[in-house]
């Protein structure tokens, strides 16, 4: 008998194969969604790269309808087995290579996992598809694919693909082979393109919980080039609740961009969240920690996502406003300084050693 017949798993609505919750926007999309499908089963396949982190997920471990799997993507047989004991029904694809700067360092991780991982799980997802009806794949993509802005104009979903970094070239390649597997094949798949998000449980090598952890122990804060470059703000919770929206709602074969239009200069970030840091600790004000470094090749210039039809199609809406969101972020990574720290182990360290580095 089928193994997932044995453990009675067809009793869930939905079996999803999450790919990647271990991580930022995957462990704070499960916190979000155990809890609100109980008639579904979570499945959270995660090979558990340093950016990966277990204790992320303490809030939904022991949930009856979230199991967690240490599979890494790029391994098709062993994948193909899980998909079959749990007898998956959906995908929600996060599992990726995720750091620019590492992507200029390493960039073949970034095309096994991004590409092939991808590749990978739309092979499965065709194959699935033949025996689950209304199998759908979501692609959590990114606003990088479309490459940078001058001063002016956003970014739609009519936005040509020209992606800059090997990070942003590996995702395009993965949108671009959802696509034909949506056209070719009749994968029913949805893509959300979403600009930066922040808040709890982000690795800090990304820019928010780098200044907040520099400006915690003292080190000084690295700002690429002039610091002029533009990133567009969202709070991860409201990211969720877009991937949640688009996943339930969206319509096949669409891509959805996802932004709060909260365009910010770096510079001015860092300062604000040196501010911050100030009022709740006190001490040397630390914009004194600022350095100006290297700038990091390729930087793109600008991102600005306009939200229009996530927000007309599917009643999405931020919820956060930045200030508050930001100040929640920084009172959050304060109080949780053991996680910030937990994530600093000998296996990023292993890792983060040949990074390309400007500081
Ligand atoms: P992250 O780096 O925090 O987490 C990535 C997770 O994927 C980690 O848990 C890691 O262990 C896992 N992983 C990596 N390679 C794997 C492999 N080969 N097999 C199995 N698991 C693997 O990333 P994040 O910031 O949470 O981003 C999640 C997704 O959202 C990514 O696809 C990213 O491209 C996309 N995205 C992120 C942002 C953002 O601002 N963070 C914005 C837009 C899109
Ligand atoms: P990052 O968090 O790496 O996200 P992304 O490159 O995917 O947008 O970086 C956000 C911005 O901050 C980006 O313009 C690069 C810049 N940056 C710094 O200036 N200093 C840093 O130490 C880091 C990590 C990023």
């Amino acid at each position: 008998m089928a193994i997932y017949k044995m453990n009675n798993i067809d009793r869930f609505d939905r079996r999803i194969a999450l790919t990647g919750g271990a991580g930022f926007i995957g462990s704070n999309l499960l916190q979000y969604m155990v809890p609100k499908y109980p008639q579904y089963l979570f499945v959270n396949i995660d090979c558990l790269t340093y950016a990966g982190n277990l204790l992320s997920l303490k809030s939904v471990e022991k949930a009856s309808n979230y199991r967690f799997e240490k599979i890494n993507i790029c391994e098709y047989d062993i994948l193909e087995n899980c998909f079959s004991s749990y007898n998956i029904t959906d995908i929600i694809h996060l599992a990726a290579e995720t750091h620019v700067d590492q992507s200029i360092a390493n960039p073949s991780a970034f095309v096994e996992t991004n590409i092939r991982g991808t590749f990978n799980l739309l092979q499965l997802a065709r194959l699935r598809k033949e025996i689950i009806k209304n199998f759908r794949f979501h692609n959590v993509s990114t606003d990088e694919v479309f490459g940078s802005l001058n001063n002016s104009g956003v970014f739609t979903e009519q936005s040509p693909y020209r992606p800059n970094s090997p990070y942003s070239a590996t995702k395009a390649a993965g949108d671009f082979l959802l696509r034909a597997y949506c056209n070719t094949y009749g994968l029913d798949s949805i893509v959300t393109n979403s600009s930066n998000s922040y808040g709890p449980y982000q690795f800090p090598e990304k820019l928010i919980p780098l200044v907040i952890r520099n400006g915690l122990i003292g080190q000084s804060i690295p700002v690429y080039g002039d610091g002029g470059n533009i990133r567009d703000w969202l709070y991860v919770e409201d990211t969720c609740r877009a991937i949640d929206l688009a996943f339930h709602h969206g319509k096949s074969g669409h891509s959805y961009n996802v932004g709060g239009r909260n365009e910010i200069k770096n510079l001015d970030l860092v300062k604000q969240i040196c501010r911050i840091m100030d009022e709740l600790l006190g001490g040397e004000p630390r914009e004194k920690l600022i350095k100006f470094v290297k700038d990091r090749p390729g930087h793109d210039r600008r991102y600005a996502v306009d939200p229009g039809r996530i927000e007309t199609e599917l009643g999405w809406k931020p919820k956060y406003d930045f200030v508050d969101g930001l100040r929640l972020t920084v009172k959050w990574y304060l109080d949780n300084s053991e996680w910030l720290e937990s994530c600093i182990s000998g296996r990023y360290q292993e890792y983060y050693k040949d990074m390309y580095t400007n500081r």
